[in-house]
């Protein structure tokens, strides 16, 4: 681990940030062997950490997988995360616990998100339709424009809920995603502080581990 990034004391890197230490992570999670609340993020980053996590020998009884967000197609769709998710974890005896939209969302003990190029977590977007509701809670999204990779209306854990956890793991690859966080944790760039991930690097909430690699 680094030290905190100044201006954000309760954000640290990760060192090393690839798949294999994310996968590390979050079986070190899972190994504690007492009832874990674990939040997985979409899109296609986690592929590998999944892959990974597939093949280690661990104990999902006491484990729930949640998703951060999906997308509104069938499981079967080559689009929904939470068919990719259960397609490498539920075998593993983890109880999965689906999204509804208006649901109260209970705390979680770590939470892993990806982040878009365009500064989005979960299905947070910076210029969405969005039903805004209290608490930690699932709502409705749908981006603005549609992503051309992902064109679907969303579910999503809003703000206070992917922030009402121990931990937040932030994964994200390459040098334009490790330029924008860097913008955002400068805190110096306006247009940054409008993106999404700032709300989740910024202000209060809990320890946030970015985990990067190219
Ligand atoms: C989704 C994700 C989303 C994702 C980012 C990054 O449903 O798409 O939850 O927030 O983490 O879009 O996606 P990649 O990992 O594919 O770059």
């Amino acid at each position: 681990m680094t030290d905190a990034t100044p201006g954000s004391p309760r954000v640290r890197w990760a060192d090393p940030g690839d798949a294999a230490a994310v996968a590390a992570r979050i079986e070190a999670e899972v190994r504690l062997g007492t009832p874990r609340r674990i939040a997985f993020t979409g899109g296609s980053t986690p592929l590998k950490v999944l892959a990974l996590l597939a093949t280690r020998d661990l104990d999902w009884s006491q484990v729930t997988i949640a998703l951060t967000d999906d997308r509104r197609v069938p499981d079967d769709h080559p689009a929904s995360n939470f068919g990719k998710i259960h397609a490498a974890l539920g075998a593993t005896g983890a109880r999965f616990e689906r999204l509804v939209e208006g649901m109260a969302v209970a705390p979680f003990d770590l939470v892993w998100l990806g982040m878009g190029d365009d500064g989005h977590v979960a299905s947070l977007f910076p210029t969405m339709q969005a039903l805004v509701r209290p608490g930690p809670t699932v709502i409705a999204t749908t981006p603005v424009p549609l992503p051309v990779e992902a064109p679907f209306d969303r579910l999503t854990l809003n703000e206070m809920a992917l922030k009402a956890t121990a931990e937040i793991i932030l994964v994200v690859t390459g040098a334009a995603k490790r330029a924008l966080l860097d913008r955002v944790l400068a805190g110096t760039d306006v247009a940054a502080l409008a993106y999404p991930v700032s709300d989740v690097l910024r202000g209060c909430g809990p320890q946030v581990t970015i985990y990067w690699s190219e």
